[in-house]
């Protein structure tokens, strides 16, 4: 009989993404195309929105910076034990972690980075979303009405992130985190190209890429937050709407083999990489689930199950943007895009 190591449950969901857009009213027209509802903005020029049935405050801060790219990521709790757990390991494995004030949405956070600095925190104490007036819905299990404008996502996914090595991120997460190692890519050397992790009975709430481009940057490069439908007509009507407005879909709306997710990929106009949901695909409530693996001869099937393939940017492009003259085309169609709003009507 197989022995398996004794799972974590500490960490509980993907809560709160933040990142940075050099063109903050540009970006804020876009995901009003989405839904998504400005609930607040501090001092600092930020602006906080959420999609209508997150649980919280919150779930995307875009915060005004000169380059796109990621500024944080929030990981939820279990409970206040299960906090101080994860910050006691944490503690034990790299310096330089803190502890740091409340802020709009949630309490004390933890502040801590993967291996290669992609920047994390972990709470617990948060604040719901309390919908008044307009945007109460009359359905009860639903923490705000579905907005009447634009193709509404409906809550957060999950965060892709571009790493240098996948394997020392991947440990990371299971070991510190309590992450459950779901899919990946293998590379003839036996390392992983790419994985998909989670907490929950999704496929993953994170996945890991190596980047193509890791030789050309000392920091760290995001790329991509996804954003759920649950309904995969919603991406024909948004790229219906996005198209009428000029915005450029990078690929999809198509079908991946890994996870079976049905999605599409947009450049928002500040720069980051935006996907969306139509379906997350399969669930795992096997406890003791193995990990599957898609060898270098499965790679094209694990990326495109049927839907064109993905284009070279996609292997290329993060953020920050690396100059890169194969994609150059591509980077400045995206720098020309102005906003569009969408009005309510
Ligand atoms: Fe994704």
């Amino acid at each position: 009989m197989t022995v398996h190591t004794e799972p974590i449950f500490d960490v509980a969901q993907l809560a709160m993404v933040a990142l940075y857009t050099p063109k903050l009213a540009e970006s804020l027209a876009f995901f009003s195309i989405l839904g998504m509802k400005q609930v607040h903005k501090d001092e600092d020029g930020a602006v906080y929105l959420r999609a209508y049935e997150d649980p919280y405050k919150y779930s995307l801060k875009l915060i005004p910076h000169h380059e796109a790219g990621l500024a944080k990521v929030s990981w939820r709790a279990t409970s206040e034990q299960a906090l101080q757990r994860r910050v006691k390991e944490l503690e034990s494995r790299v310096e330089g972690e803190k502890w740091v004030e409340p802020s709009y949405g949630r309490g004390s956070a933890y502040e801590f980075t993967t291996p290669e600095g992609h920047p994390f925190e972990i709470f617990f104490d948060v604040e719901y979303f309390e919908a008044t007036g307009d945007n109460s819905s009359k359905l009860n299990n639903r923490p705000q009405r579905r907005p009447l404008h634009g193709i509404p996502v409906r809550r957060l996914d999950h965060v892709n992130l571009l790493a240098k090595s996948v394997d020392k991120n991947v440990d990371f997460m299971r070991d510190a985190l309590g992450f459950k190692l779901r899919e990946y890519l293998s590379k003839p050397t036996g390392e992983k190209g790419a994985s998909w992790l989670s907490v929950s009975a999704l496929v993953h709430e994170i996945a890991f890429m190596e980047d193509d481009l890791k030789d050309h940057y000392d920091d760290y490069r995001f790329h991509h937050v996804a954003f759920w439908y649950g309904d995969p007509q919603d991406l024909e009507y948004l790229g219906d709407a996005l198209t009428e407005l000029d915005y450029k879909i990078e690929a999809g709306p198509l079908k991946h083999g890994v996870s079976q997710a049905k999605c599409m990929y947009v450049i928002e106009p500040g720069g980051n990489r935006i996907e969306l949901f139509g379906d997350t695909g399969y669930l795992i409530f096997d406890p003791t689930f193995e990990p599957v693996e898609w060898k270098e001869s499965d790679a094209e099937k694990a990326i495109i199950w049927y839907g064109a393939p993905l284009p070279h940017s996609y292997f290329r492009y993060g953020t920050p943007v690396v100059e890169d003259l194969e994609i150059k085309q591509f980077y400045d169609d995206i720098k020309v895009i102005k906003a569009k709003v969408v009005e309510p009507n």
